[in-house]
């Protein structure tokens, strides 16, 4: 069923649960996860790369997630990720996107919110024309950046080091918040995309730090990799919503390598294999479900 991606998260964060949010490339890992999102009986959110809403195909593979999404038996939303081109936010909300990651990160302080204020004023013309299109649209941005590549795991942010672009500054999180009119905010406290070099090392110090200088739920990118142990402290934090990508994508292809024989062997068995893609896929998802619901 449709919902704001914003309630969904400030729902969760009431009861201490945090929401995972899990990259789909394609339809059958987004059918797995919404499976398992509707068997454990909560909501979930499914993230498109902004690689995937930039082509034809990707985007109708968000009208897909948008039917997918509104005809669930939980509250499912549709988000693109890691945005920080308007044409590709215009392209992805007119075809059903509900919330975008407007992703300034890697611009100065001054111009990532101006990317984000200029992320809502397409927004709101969108709205305002005949389709009703990016209304009720929520907006997450991002304050300090993520080492590593969304779409391609290679090892990044040696443990205990900041990433490159440097942690966020919690100095800087009221006046980023006021300033960008987001409604979530995702944090850079250690996390990284792809694989961890070593162990993950979050600093919960630095992500307590901002957690008590705003009221907007924070999301924690690049969670493939940190233990389940350490997820569960999140919501704790007023981290409401988590990302996987990375280990969803490890679980899938190492399936997909170990099956295929087979199923080509039982008569180019297509529907046995993609039944096994759905089970990787849906027993992730389960997990990340359970860690981080209370
Ligand atoms: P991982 O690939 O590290 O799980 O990160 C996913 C993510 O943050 C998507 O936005």
């Amino acid at each position: 069923m449709r919902v704001r991606l914003d309630q969904l998260v400030i729902s969760a964060l009431q009861q201490g649960s945090a929401v995972p949010a899990f990259t789909c490339y394609d339809f059958t890992t987004a059918l797995a996860v919404v499976g398992a999102a509707e068997a454990a009986g909560r909501g979930v959110i499914l993230l498109v790369s902004p690689s995937t809403a930039a082509t034809r195909n990707g985007l109708r593979l968000i009208a897909a997630l948008r039917g997918l999404a509104d005809g669930a038996g939980v509250p499912v939303a549709v988000q693109l990720d890691h945005a920080s081109k308007l044409r590709v936010i215009a392209d992805a909300v007119s075809a059903g996107a509900d919330s975008v990651l407007v992703d300034g990160s890697s611009l100065d302080y001054e111009d990532n919110i101006a990317l984000v204020r200029a992320a809502g004023a397409v927004l709101d013309v969108l709205a305002s024309g005949g389709s009703g299109a990016g209304s009720e649209i929520v907006i997450e941005a991002e304050l300090g950046g993520l080492a590593g590549d969304e779409d391609r795991a290679f090892g990044s942010g040696a443990a205990g080091h900041a990433p490159a672009a440097g942690f966020t500054d919690s100095a800087q999180v009221e006046d980023f918040v006021a300033r960008s009119g987001a409604q979530l905010l995702a944090v850079a406290v250690g996390n990284v995309h792809g694989r961890y070099k070593g162990e993950p090392e979050l600093r919960w110090d630095v992500l307590q730090d901002i957690a008590v200088r705003t009221r907007i739920p924070l999301v924690l990118h690049g969670a493939s990799g940190i233990p389940a142990a350490e997820l569960v402290k999140a919501a704790a934090m007023n981290v409401g919503k988590v990302n996987f990508n990375t280990e969803l994508r490890t679980g899938v292809l190492e399936t997909l390598e170990a099956c295929t024989a087979a199923h080509r062997t039982d008569g180019e068995n297509l529907q046995g294999l993609l039944a096994d893609w759905d089970a990787s896929a849906g027993t992730f998802a389960a997990a990340a479900l359970a860690t981080l619901s209370r």
